[in-house]
């Protein structure tokens, strides 16, 4: 297919990537034909999956509002996807035109789409890195520049750990994260799971395997364990709907049938 004017070049235009399929999932424009088939069918095995993708951009929204009301100004959003239909550094800076934003994505997509849509906000950008090397990303010139490691930082880290396989060791990614910042610092993780699934969701989470970033889907206990002794913030790690709705509409009938959990956690 030919490149659109917005895909940076050197693609892959032929094999779907994950932040576009979720792109697509979400409602965004920012995706290839070769996206939309996966999506469709992943959708065609379990409408659940559409369903949990965009109840995890609803908890991003209701995360980030509830972060800058306790105070935050300063947010590390690592797997931060295509930034386009109401993503972090617009929920925040809707309530505080200072907060800072720096969005990390190991996609050359979503960080070509990240500069394009930033261009023109001082307090906000993007570095394309690999989360598993967390190092290397608190390291990076531009995430010091714009984030302050002396003063309270959220780390968001939403609907991106089930990308690292177990020997890219998540958790202790998670750790180092923590390490880093100061108390009074929050990280949120959403996390996909098979806890209560369909048996098709787990022939959707194969079809993941054509992207270059294959999903593990791992059970509640092991994700509350990325959070580590730090403690969780009410209602504690719950199927997405369930983090504090807003409105009625946000749980839904079924809020069991989201295929993901979400918690954030305080480093006291
Ligand atoms: C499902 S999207 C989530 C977007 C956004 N965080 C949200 O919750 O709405 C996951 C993103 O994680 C990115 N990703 C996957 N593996 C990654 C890695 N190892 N390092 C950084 N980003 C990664 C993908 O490219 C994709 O854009």
């Amino acid at each position: 297919m030919t490149r659109p004017s917005w895909a940076p070049e050197g693609i892959d235009l032929d094999r779907p990537s994950a932040s576009r399929v979720y792109d697509f999932f979400v409602g965004g424009m920012h995706n290839f034909e070769i996206d939309r088939v996966l999506a469709r069918q992943i959708e065609s095995f379990t409408p659940n999956v559409a369903e949990t993708m965009r109840a995890n951009r609803d908890l991003l929204r209701r995360c980030v509002r509830h972060l800058v009301d306790a105070g935050i100004t300063q947010f590390l959003d690592l797997g931060s996807g295509i930034p386009t239909v109401g993503n972090v550094h617009e929920v925040a800076q809707a309530r505080d035109p200072e907060a800072r934003v720096v969005y990390v994505d190991i996609d050359p997509v979503a960080v070509a789409h990240s500069r394009a849509i930033l261009d023109g906000n001082a307090h906000a950008t993007v570095v394309q890195a690999d989360m598993a090397r967390p190092e290397t990303i608190l390291a990076d010139p531009e995430v010091t520049r714009l984030l302050d490691f002396e003063r309270p930082v959220a780390v968001l880290l939403l609907g991106v750990l089930h990308f690292l396989p177990d020997d890219a060791d998540p958790a202790g990614c998670v750790a180092r994260l923590q390490e880093a910042v100061v108390p009074g610092s929050y990280v949120a993780i959403t996390h996909a799971t098979a806890d209560g699934q369909p048996a098709e969701v787990l022939e959707a989470q194969k079809l993941s395997g054509r992207t270059s970033t294959e999903i593990v889907l791992r059970g509640k206990d092991e994700i509350a364990g990325f959070f580590g002794d730090w403690p969780l913030l009410e209602p504690g790690l719950v199927h997405l709907p369930l983090w504090r709705p807003e409105h009625p509409g946000d749980v839904g009938e079924h809020p069991e049938t989201s295929g993901a959990y979400g918690g954030v956690a305080r480093k006291a």
